[in-house]
């Protein structure tokens, strides 16, 4: 497949058809010098621009350089494509404390999340300053990227935390089968798309007026890690998963409908007078019918980080959901969500992320972040 362009008046790696591998990193700025940071993100920005065109992060490359001297790439990806790259930048609350004078930039709709009934949150995998999500079809070239960026930082961030995901848990494009999460169910059904220009619009981009100027045309992501007990999951009935869902496992279609993308009637009763699809349905309490139309661009990965030493995988969902403002979006949903949703009995959310994407890079003299700097 062709790259992806990097340039645009939006970041990559948003709308760009999910991709099926993924490396997400949180960086913390350990620098007090603000403009060491800027530098960084100006060298991150050039390297960024040639690993999505599948380059060498430097301009020597891995086996070019001088022999003395430590290569500029660190040379796993030499020899395979770009395949499909996408490096997508973001800012963490954090990052507008006192340290570096960006406290009156910070926009509003990077409220710190409320605390959630049930979560159980593991700051060490939590937060950050700054952080970018690599995606691409192919992991060594998604770890090649982040590892490339952590080795350009060195002295001036460290790495928080980093997930790997395997396996795309939504689609972003209507041109995309609908891939399954590790519950067994088609995931992305029912997501913003890319095709979806309006919607986008309206759901997706910051404009003008929305907070402060340097955001428009960017998106705020939301990122939680959320731990499914499969074992508990795996001994449960056919039905029941079909009915905390309120679709079928097969198909994925609406439990009151024949096809994935029925729409779902959720007045419809069954003989016995209840819902069809159930009060507590996960596809009812997220749907836009019960948040005033609000919706999310989800884009999250598969995981599995080994077992647990208790018997038991560690896996579940990486979940990241790009959005105009997650207090209008993320936070109403999921608030809704941990209160009643049928499968939380499944799942718990053990880390939470909140970031500002900045808007696109335009071209080689632009660099990620500078409208806010
Ligand atoms: C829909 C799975 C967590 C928001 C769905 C669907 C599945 C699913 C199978 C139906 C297919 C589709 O339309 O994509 C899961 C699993 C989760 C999880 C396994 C946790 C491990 C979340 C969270 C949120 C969320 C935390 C947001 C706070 C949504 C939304 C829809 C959806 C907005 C579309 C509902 C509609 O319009 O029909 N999810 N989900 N999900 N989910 Fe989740």
């Amino acid at each position: 497949s062709d790259p992806v362009s990097f340039y645009g008046p939006h970041q990559a790696g948003v709308t760009t058809p999910a991709q099926d591998r993924l490396h997400f990193v949180a960086f913390d700025v350990i620098t007090k010098n603000k403009a060491d940071l800027v530098e960084l993100l100006q060298e991150w920005t050039a390297a960024a621009a040639r690993m999505t065109q599948g380059k060498d992060a430097g301009t020597f490359g891995a086996v070019g350089g001088a022999p003395e001297a430590p290569p500029d790439d660190t040379g796993e990806a030499l020899g395979l494509p770009a395949s499909g790259l996408t490096l997508t930048v973001g800012f963490g609350p954090s990052l507008f404390d006192e340290r570096f004078g960006l406290g009156d930039r910070r926009p509003p709709a990077l409220a710190d999340l409320p605390a959630f009934p049930g979560e159980d949150l593991q700051p060490e995998i939590s937060g950050g300053d700054i952080c970018v999500q690599a995606c691409a079809h192919d992991p060594q070239v998604a770890v090649h990227a982040i590892r490339n960026l952590a080795r350009i930082g060195f002295g001036k961030v460290s790495v928080r935390y980093s997930q790997l995901g395997f396996g795309r848990t939504s689609s972003t494009s209507r041109a995309q089968a609908t891939p399954r999460n590790l519950m067994g169910f088609k995931d992305g059904t029912n997501n913003l798309k890319l095709e979806d220009t309006a919607m986008l619009r309206d759901h997706l981009w910051a404009a003008p007026g929305d907070g402060p100027a340097w955001m428009d045309g960017g998106t705020y992501l939301v990122t939680r890690k959320i731990r499914m007990h499969i074992e508990t999951w795996d001994r449960a009935p056919l039905a029941e998963q079909e009915a905390i869902f309120g679709r079928d496992k097969g198909k994925g279609a609406p439990l009151t409908g024949h096809g994935e993308f029925d729409a779902p009637d959720f007045a419809k009763k069954g003989p016995d007078g209840t819902p069809v699809i159930a009060g507590n349905a996960h596809v009812r309490l997220a749907h836009p019918d019960a948040h005033g139309g609000a919706r999310l661009l989800r884009r999250g990965y598969n995981f599995v980080d080994g077992s647990d030493g208790l018997g038991r995988l560690d896996a579940g969902l990486f979940f990241m959901a790009y959005q105009r403002d997650p207090r209008k979006q993320f936070v109403p949903i999921q608030r809704m969500l941990s209160q009643k949703d049928a499968l939380n009995e499944y799942i718990k959310h053990v880390s939470s992320g909140l970031f500002a994407c900045p808007p696109g890079v335009t071209d080689g003299g632009d660099y990620w972040g500078r409208t806010l700097f």
